[in-house]
């Protein structure tokens, strides 16, 4: 089958007079399958979130291309959707309003809309805060409303910055546990950019470690983990272990074990 996203040598530069040129991200090669979970992990200013905004056609890389389901990608593609790093909230919207904005872009007809705004809020433990504007909530709330409004857009391919960063431990494991359930149901394919490798390694389908700047790929690691998954118990087992070491390794460059 024709992968759902491929990445072909890709670079990208960013210029300014002031600050001259920065290679950010070094021929990337990419492809991710329909349905598959896939998890960047790599130090800050790797690119990440660079290839990220490449894969969503809010930039342009400098060379290589992008194709998504087998089209070109030039500008923002219909069935994509982005959930960044820094939330990107409508700040004079509601809670409510904001998950919204997701089925207005799915075009779920309009008598549809309350009750799944309301199974979101419950999902997401958004309850009590529907009115409120995004000012008014914590940075792991504001993820959550993010996380709403991806879900209720409900796109082909979910493009997942850092979601969970801001979430305490708790909170972060419910929501990736949440993702887990989602997904298995749906199998939409998700580009999910963590600094948490034990995160990665619970719940996707292979992780890719880039490296410092300009990013590469450094390698690609294949979770072969049974699924369903129990995002919390399945840290638990010798074989996550073994994998998230071995990540762990490859991330610091080491040959050695990582003591803890
Ligand atoms: N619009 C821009 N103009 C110029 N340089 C940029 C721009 N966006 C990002 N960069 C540079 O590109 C590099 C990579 O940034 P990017 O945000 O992709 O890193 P990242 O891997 O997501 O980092 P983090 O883990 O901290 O989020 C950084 O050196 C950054 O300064
Ligand atoms: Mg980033």
């Amino acid at each position: 089958m024709a992968p759902k996203l491929s990445i072909e040598q890709v670079s990208m530069e960013y210029g300014s007079k002031r600050l001259g040129r920065t290679k950010v991200l070094d021929t990337i090669d990419l492809t991710l399958a329909d349905g598959e979970f896939l998890a960047i992990v790599g130090p800050s200013g790797s690119g990440k979130s660079t290839l990220l905004k490449l894969i969503s056609g809010l930039e342009r890389p400098t060379a290589g291309r992008i194709l998504l389901d087998g089209e070109s990608v030039t500008a923002p593609p219909p069935g994509v959707g982005f959930m960044f790093q820094r939330d990107a909230l409508l700040p004079w919207a509601t809670v409510a309003e904001n998950i919204d904005v997701g089925h207005e872009l799915a075009g779920i007809p309009r008598e549809e809309r309350p009750d799944r705004v309301a199974a979101l809020i419950r999902l997401l433990g958004l309850g009590g805060f529907e009115r409120h504007y995004p000012a008014a909530l914590s940075g792991g709330m504001r993820q959550r409303v993010s996380l709403g409004r991806l879900l209720a857009y409900g796109p082909q391919l979910y493009l997942m910055d850092e979601p969970f960063g801001a979430l305490d431990a708790q909170t972060k494991l419910l929501m990736g546990q949440e993702l887990l359930r989602i997904w298995t149901t749906h199998r939409k394919s998700v580009v999910f950019v963590t600094h948490d490798i034990d995160e990665a390694v619970a719940l996707s389908d292979r992780v890719v470690i880039m490296s410092s700047r300009p990013g590469r790929i450094k390698t690609e690691v294949a979770i072969d983990l049974p699924r369903p998954r129990d995002a919390r118990r399945i840290r638990r087992t010798a074989e996550f272990r073994d994998i998230a070491d071995l990540l762990w390794r490859e991330l610091m460059g080491e040959d050695e074990e990582v003591s803890a």
